[in-house]
């Protein structure tokens, strides 16, 4: 076991970096620039039972220390992900990778599911009920504790993978959704997806956004994804994967200590595709600088008084 080394839901990890999911497509894209070998995991871009062409154009503005993007799930449907997408990956991947499964529908969630539980090389799926940016599924399934325990449980059924759900941050109590998806079967969690957020342009006095609103990410959110890391880490018992804003070996270091076992950088890898590398790297120094020995012992590390 390294220093750097974690255990996600009985998968050891030599590292808590994870890029997430639509920041780093099916990886393959990303091997041409390093190896991503190097990387704890990576969860690939939000998979669905049909193909999606995605939200209309434009469908990323930006915004302060951060960027909203109104993707809308854009992917090539699932029998397309594991005919073509995931052979590509196995070429330049040796590790179990994170399958990150989005649906409209409980019935649609499981189908995906059921697929991908199929594929060897995947070692964790993550069921995002968070998706801001689409209509009649996505994050309505996140944002109420009941809808998101039915997804949990039809989705437990048809897989032997640790599930794992991906949370929305736009609700009032987000323990209370975690704890719905602990007790309907979840083996972690992941959090934060993107918050709902708008811009206007004041030439033409319209949403820059042509789905009108998008999501959040970046810098900006780090502070509110740390505070809801911590919340549910104290709620449940299961593992907690932390995103949201992560973009240096500190922030890495700081969600552990609110209680991630794992952490996922997302817009960072957008502005630098070398940055999962880098933090890797500056990791260890980061730690003798703080005195941290092992990662690991510092998951929940943070208490007042
Ligand atoms: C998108 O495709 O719209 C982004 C996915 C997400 O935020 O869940």
């Amino acid at each position: 076991m390294g220093r750097l080394s974690v255990n996600l839901c009985g998968i050891e990890l030599d590292n808590p970096l994870i890029p997430a999911s639509g920041s780093f497509g099916y990886g393959y894209e990303f091997a041409e620039l390093y190896d991503i070998n190097m990387l704890g995991t990576f969860s690939f871009k939000g998979t669905t039972k049909e193909p999606r062409f995605g939200n209309p154009t434009p469908r990323i503005a930006e915004a302060p220390s951060g960027m909203l993007n109104s993707v809308g799930l854009q992917n090539p449907g699932v029998e397309k992900v594991i005919a073509e997408e995931l052979p590509k990956l196995r070429n330049c991947f040796h590790k179990p990778v994170m399958a990150n499964i989005s649906g409209f529908s409980v019935e649609d969630y499981a189908y995906t599911a059921g697929l991908l539980d199929r594929e060897e090389q995947v070692g964790w799926l993550e069921v995002n009920v968070s998706c801001p940016n689409v209509h009649g599924g996505g994050m309505a399934f996140g944002t109420d504790p009941a809808a998101a325990a039915r997804v949990t449980e039809a989705v437990k059924k048809v897989t032997t993978k640790p599930l794992i759900i991906k949370l929305s941050p736009n609700v009032t109590d987000i323990a209370a959704i975690a704890r719905a998806c602990e007790e309907a079967g979840a083996d972690g969690l992941s959090l934060i997806n993107t918050l709902l957020s708008m811009r206007i342009d004041l030439k033409t006095r319209k949403p820059i956004l042509a789905n009108t609103m998008g999501g959040l990410s970046g810098p900006a959110v780090f502070p509110v994804a740390l505070r809801m890391v911590y919340q549910v880490s104290q709620a449940v018992k299961i593992p907690v994967i932390g995103m949201g804003g992560v973009s240096t070996a500190e922030d890495v270091i700081e969600m552990m200590l609110a209680g991630a076992t794992a952490v996922g950088i997302g817009a960072a890898n957008l502005t630098d595709p070398y940055i999962c590398r880098d933090i890797i790297h500056e990791l260890p120094e980061t730690m003798e600088r703080y005195g941290i020995e092992n990662l690991r012992d510092i998951i929940g590390g943070a208490k007042n008084g």
